[in-house]
């Protein structure tokens, strides 16, 4: 195998995007045969060297798994809990080592990637790639036009303007029952936006991430991902950064990251 970045190796390697990495190596968190390296570019033979952050050896993944798991609710989006809740991996045990892409709130149902293979989990998330996600929400109230309208233009959320999203009435008559696809995946930020307007999510539900649908997957079940979809969410990821490699700017905040305190 060719020499590669060490930062690189350890993206593709672990659950850590690459901005994560480039810190720890910097901070001297990182070493190669045992000596500390503060060089993300620094070259490594994967075959031949021993990389450890700290401490801890990043072994080399010899197998990408993706899996399309269907969250039910009262599930935290983490593989553990130090409170004993219900997680994730209460579901989804595997061999591998694997991480959720972003994460769904405590009482949020639907669709959850999970992978082991940190560059692509990382790059699904980052707001530069703009990967849709699509919600079917349940509101306190019918949404009006109005409303539709500002919340599809944009609207200032913790001092940032959330992009253009997509908003559609499920049904003629209930306008209280709406689809959501967003191009970002800020924390809580489905909640927020209709909040913000003074309606409740009484119901959230993830039907779709990128072009992979959650399909007729069971409550709490779990599939592994059809090559043709993860060549479809490859491609949406290569679309994008071939269409904007100027503008990429690595240090933006990427979309809410699971985590043990939901
Ligand atoms: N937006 C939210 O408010 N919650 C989720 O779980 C996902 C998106």
């Amino acid at each position: 195998m060719e020499d590669i970045r060490l930062n690189k190796y350890i993206a593709g390697n672990s659950k850590f995007s690459r901005r994560d990495i480039d810190e720890y190596i910097i901070q001297g968190r990182v070493t190669v045969n045992g000596v500390t390296v503060t060089e993300p570019g620094h070259k490594i033979e994967p075959e031949n060297d021993k990389i450890c952050l700290d401490g801890e050896t990043v072994k080399q993944t010899s197998k990408w798994v993706y899996i399309a798991f269907y969250k039910p609710t009262k599930t935290i989006t983490s593989m553990h809990d130090d409170m004993g809740r219900q997680t994730v991996m209460d579901y989804v045990n595997t061999k591998y080592n694997l991480f959720p892409v972003g994460r769904l709130d405590y009482d949020t149902t639907g669709l959850l990637l999970l992978t082991n293979d940190g560059d692509f989990a990382n790059k699904l998330m980052h707001p530069n790639f703009k990967i849709t996600k699509t919600y079917d929400v349940k509101l306190s109230k019918p949404l009006e036009e109005k409303h539709k309208q500002a919340l599809m233009k944009g609207i200032m959320l913790t001092g940032k303007k959330t992009l253009p999203c997509q908003i559609k009435y499920k049904h003629n008559k209930n306008h209280a029952v709406v689809t959501i696809t967003l191009k970002e995946g800020r924390n809580r930020q489905v909640k927020k936006m209709f909040e913000k307007f003074g309606y409740f999510v009484q119901k959230l539900h993830r039907a779709k991430y990128g072009n992979v649908p959650i399909g007729n997957l069971k409550i709490g079940a779990w599939r592994y991902l059809e090559t043709k979809e993860i060549n479809s969410l490859k491609n949406l990821i290569n679309k994008e950064s071939t269409e904007s490699r100027e503008n990429i700017n690595i240090s933006e905040e990427t979309e809410s990251k699971p985590n043990k305190s939901d």
